[in-house]
């Protein structure tokens, strides 16, 4: 979901709603608006699209300058007019995200008290609490609510009893305040007022703050007024926008050559063969203690984590666990201070994750992230963070995210392995050399756009798709798989090329097209022999393989070539090939590429 707030002298509807727009990736099965106009609040709410209220909104003419906004990804209650936010109670509104786990022992305490509810939302919940709590101060009655409600929020409340005011709160919901000249903003991702202010003040968990037009006070969890330092974003809020491509995930793969390049920039020598900067920071004086390291992640970044694990045992010997985030919380682990556990996570917000994070943290581990957003609450939580560059990524399914986490493993692994020794200056050299040219091969792989589209025609209306890849390439297959379901919602699967044989082979007929990723590496005849494999059940053959490589010719039906480089680095190209196949597959069957249905880009609840 996605809040945001506005106090000032402008139109508080158009800049809500111009934020809204920018926070939609984040959910959007419903939207709202509560507006402090001068005969009272108003609400306008809409579901489906913000489309949708755009339109509403358009035909009445608000004069309102202090208002908050919502946009909804369902978690208590579906999709639905009543659910959408704000939610009032009385003369005061609420728009929140997260979840509340007490609310229906609240509940049953409100009903009680005499209080009617008009959604199955858990924030009506809240409205009526501060409402009940209220004794002539909102903040106040806002900081008694917190204190009786277990879960997590981003909130953002007003009152019509004091009108001139916005009261925020944040507890594992991410919440930003944007500081204006004689104009404050609330947001919960800051692209959502980047157009008008770039400072920015991290609001820490617990923390409730009071905005006004000339300023703010915050306090912390035990209500006692603090400061928190002020940060200046250098986003560009064109960088937010989709610069002459079709969708920002068409525009985020062409990124990629210059997201990586600000990814690895300036943290090492080639010249040396030695990598520094930021990437161990915080956590260098335990390196020689860790004796495992245990990657956790959800989604696309897991797949990233799961390509660092073979870099990290390859270059710098240390064994390497790989987990989904929502299976290791839930475990009983073995975890301790010798364990270096690294988040990988694009948003910094992602609930499981963050959760997993803290559990680690607590048995003792070192935590360290590799993350895209700065002041998110994994990068804050963790001893140290690897920041990639990749820009905000606005496509719902990820693709500079996931290439700027593997370029910062990349580097995470051979750091590692310099610490360690186990690895001369000479071998890491090598490796820097080519990783250097990855933007490079990138930019080749990117020229067969058009050939690769023809494939997309060729093949959007099949029914299930199977991708196939072997040692560092298997995480691509299964990447390749997910960027197809989440955006085409057609049916694939990714699997390791050598498993195939013990189940998936028997889908295979002259229906299913099968990618295949192998690139010259060091499993190439082995998995040169699943492709036989599959030619000889009659299944289609998409071949992903080196420019110039003929080995395959006879086998492969349509073979889509990447530039050379080192076997470890082939994922680069080899995923773009990929990305760029799913992209026009959904685009040709007409879907909404960036934001595909059911999908959020950042899961901030359970
Ligand atoms: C959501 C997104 C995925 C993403 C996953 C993890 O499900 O739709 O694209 O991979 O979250 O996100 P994170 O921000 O933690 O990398």
């Amino acid at each position: 979901c996605g809040i945001v707030g506005y106090i000032g002298e402008q139109n508080a509807s158009s800049i809500l709603v111009d934020g809204l727009t920018k926070l939609e990736y984040r959910g959007y099965d419903s939207a709202g608006l509560a507006l402090m106009e001068k005969s009272g609040i108003e609400i306008e709410r809409s579901v489906g699209k913000l489309i949708n209220l755009k339109n509403q909104i358009a035909q009445k003419h608000f004069t309102a300058v202090l208002g908050i906004g919502h946009t909804r990804w369902a978690t208590h209650g579906k999709p639905s007019f009543e659910n959408a936010h704000p939610h009032r109670s009385n003369e005061l509104t609420v728009v929140h995200n997260g979840i509340i786990e007490n609310y229906l022992e609240l509940k049953q305490f409100l009903l009680s008290k005499g209080y009617g509810f008009t959604s199955e939302t858990d924030t009506e919940v809240v409205a009526h609490l501060i409402h009940e709590n209220y004794e002539g101060d909102l903040l106040k009655s806002v900081q008694k609510t917190l204190k009786q409600v277990h879960g997590s929020y981003g909130l953002a409340i007003i009152s019509e009893k004091e009108p001139d005011k916005i009261i925020i709160a944040r507890k594992d919901s991410p919440l930003v305040i944007g500081v204006g000249e004689g104009e404050m903003f609330a947001a919960s991702d800051i692209p959502a007022v980047l157009a008008h202010t770039r400072k920015f003040i991290f609001m820490d968990d617990g923390d409730v703050a009071c905005l006004t037009k000339d300023g703010y006070q915050i306090y912390d969890k035990n209500d006692i007024p603090v400061t928190r330092e002020m940060r200046t974003i250098d986003w560009n809020p064109v960088m937010a926008e989709k610069a002459g491509y079709s969708h920002f995930m068409q525009k985020e793969i062409h990124e990629q050559p210059r997201a990586i390049i600000d990814t690895i920039r300036g943290k090492f020598s080639l010249e040396q063969g030695t990598i520094g900067g930021e990437l161990l920071e915080g956590i260098q004086h335990r390196i020689k203690d860790f004796n495992r390291i245990v990657i956790v992640a959800c989604g696309t970044s897991w797949h990233a984590g799961l390509i660092g694990k073979f870099y990290i045992e390859k270059f710098a010997k240390i064994p390497v666990e790989v987990d989904i985030a929502s299976e290791f919380r839930y475990r009983d682990l073995v975890i301790d201070d010798k364990t270096l556990f690294v988040a990988i996570t694009q948003s910094g917000e992602t609930a499981d994750t963050l959760s997993a994070m803290r559990i680690a943290k607590k048995m003792g581990a070192a935590v360290a992230a590799v993350c895209n957003v700065v002041g998110s609450s994994v990068s804050r939580e963790a001893d140290s963070t690897v920041y990639t560059h990749a820009g905000p990524e606005i496509g719902v399914a990820s693709t500079k995210a996931f290439t700027t986490q593997v370029a910062s493993l990349f580097l995470f692994a051979l750091q590692l392995a310099q610490t360690k020794k186990t690895m001369t200056p000479d071998q890491i050299r090598h490796y820097l050399k080519e990783l250097v040219r990855v933007p490079e091969v990138i930019e080749k792989t990117l020229k067969h756009e058009d050939y690769i589209l023809s494939l997309a025609k060729k093949f959007k209306d099949a029914k299930d798709f199977l991708y196939l890849g072997r040692n560092v390439n298997y995480p691509i297959a299964l990447e390749g798989a997910l960027k197809l379901k989440e955006i085409s919602y057609i049916h694939a699967e990714g699997y390791p090329a050598g498993e195939m044989k013990h189940g998936p082979i028997a889908l295979i007929d002259e229906n299913l097209p099968v990618f295949i990723i192998c690139p010259q590496s060091s499993v190439y005849e082995k998995i040169a022999s699943n492709v036989q494999e599959v030619k000889s059940r009659d299944g289609i053959v998409l071949a992903v393989v080196t420019e110039g490589d003929t080995g395959l010719d006879a086998l492969a039906d349509h073979k889509i070539e990447i530039p050379a480089i080192a076997e470890e680095l082939s994922v680069f190209p080899a995923v773009v090939v990929t990305q760029i196949f799913s992209y026009y597959v959904a685009s040709l069957l007409g879907l909404d590429v960036d934001q595909p249905r059911n999908l959020a880009k950042s899961v901030t609840v359970e």
